[in-house]
């Protein structure tokens, strides 16, 4: 900046120089001190019972949005955020002990796979090679089996950046794991920034052609974990369609549209609005638990696919991503079973997911989207979970 030109004499000259870089050096130093928080830690989150040990990595931001991750299923254990009113609250359901977890805890939090949702009777083909799964759920699978990517212990490597934080997971999938064919290497990145913006990217390879369907199995309740009902929430799902189910949740293979039906989220709604209708896909799913097809502007855009917002804290969460769908789940099956960390209950319809994925069922569905993944191929998708807040009540 060049001096003042009033400043021809060259002591106001001095002074106005010695004043401007004492402003500068502030500047740097209040910066600096800005920057004087970890953007990640770690610590133990105890042992299973079969010993071995569970990490706890924090992940935090400029704002003190605050994201735990632990390296069992890469699972999000809690998830800080401000209110409207600046109130941080934990808006993700989870447990204080890991061996809740490894017992299979609704997957909640976790990294699912190597299939995300069901698969009609436990059974694909590929290539004319028929394989069979665990029948977990019914006679169907569901969320990669017995032993699914939500209980493995992950490898990890953390970095931080000027403006974020980064957690990356590997691990290796072997040939015949839970009866899917091929190794399969996956790469899991969680990233937090400074723009409230949780980015999940997913990655793999194979060694054999398999299908794979990878997600995360978040709950939120944007009034905090334990606040009870989610049906005052407001959810706006960027979908025309939607895939039909039958009673055990495999999809009929029909696409069909979601207009005059409960499952028009097209214009924001509350959940509890159309959740008791008699609709013959409500009652199949004992509320919403659907797969949405996402209005993608081309293929594979990273899309914003959902928007949900609580009008009690102001809490809005934005779900954007570049997979084909999103199945809308609003916690149908909790049942309280569970104690929850800071004690709390789940119940039936206390917290929603929003699990951004490939379509259920697609390995026997060839009119729905690939999930085969082939030799030499390599799967890339992210998603990202961004958090603000409106302090008017209002629809989105
Ligand atoms: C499914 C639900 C299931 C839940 C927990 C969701 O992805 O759609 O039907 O109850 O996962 O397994």
């Amino acid at each position: 900046m060049s001096d003042p030109f009033l400043f021809s004499c060259p002591f106001l000259r001095l002074i106005w120089r010695i004043g401007l870089y004492s402003v500068l050096v502030t500047a740097s130093v209040a910066n600096m001190a800005q920057e004087n928080f970890d953007r990640i830690t770690v610590e133990s989150f105890g042992t299973l019972d079969d010993g071995k040990a569970v990490q706890l990595f924090s992940l935090k931001n400029r704002s003190g949005m605050t994201v735990e991750i632990i390296d069992l299923g890469g699972i999000i254990v809690s998830l800080e955020v401000a209110d409207a009113e600046g109130v941080f609250a934990d808006v993700t359901s989870g447990f204080d002990i890991p061996q809740t977890y490894a017992e299979g805890a609704g997957y909640m939090g976790a990294i699912i796979g190597r299939f995300a949702n069901r698969i009609s009777g436990g059974k694909f083909s590929i290539d004319g090679v028929q394989y069979s799964l665990a029948q977990n759920n019914g006679d169907n699978s569901i969320h990669g089996g017995l032993t699914g990517y939500d209980k493995k212990i992950w490898n990890t490597e953390y970095s931080t950046d000027l403006n974020e934080a980064r957690l990356v997971l590997t691990t290796v999938s072997p040939d015949g794991e839970e009866g899917y064919p091929g190794r399969v290497d996956v790469t899991v990145v969680y990233t937090l920034n400074d723009k409230n913006q949780l980015v999940i990217d997913y990655s793999a390879t194979t060694d054999k052609a398999t299908v794979i369907n990878l997600t995360n199995h978040a709950y939120f309740n944007l009034d905090g974990h334990g606040a009870g009902s989610i049906l005052n929430h407001e959810i706006r799902i960027n979908a025309d369609r939607y895939t039909p189910v039958d009673s055990t949740s495999i999809p009929t293979g029909a696409i069909e549209d979601v207009s005059g039906t409960p499952l028009d989220f097209r214009i924001a709604k509350a959940i509890g609005e159309d959740i008791e209708s008699s609709h013959q896909q409500i009652q199949f799913g004992s509320g919403f638990d659907h797969n949405f097809i996402i209005n993608h502007a081309s293929p594979e855009a990273l899309t914003l696919a959902a928007e949900a917002y609580s009008p009690k804290s102001g809490r809005v969460m934005n779900v954007y991503t570049d997979q084909p769908g999103v199945q809308f789940y609003t916690g149908n099956f909790l049942n309280g079973s569970l104690v929850g960390k800071e004690r709390a209950v789940y119940d039936s319809r206390e917290a929603f997911c929003l699990e951004t994925q490939h379509f259920p069922d697609s390995p026997n569905r060839p009119n729905f989207p690939s999930t085969v993944l082939r030799p030499g191929d390599r799967l890339e998708t992210r998603t990202i979970f961004e958090f603000l807040t409106r302090r008017a009540r209002g629809s989105l």
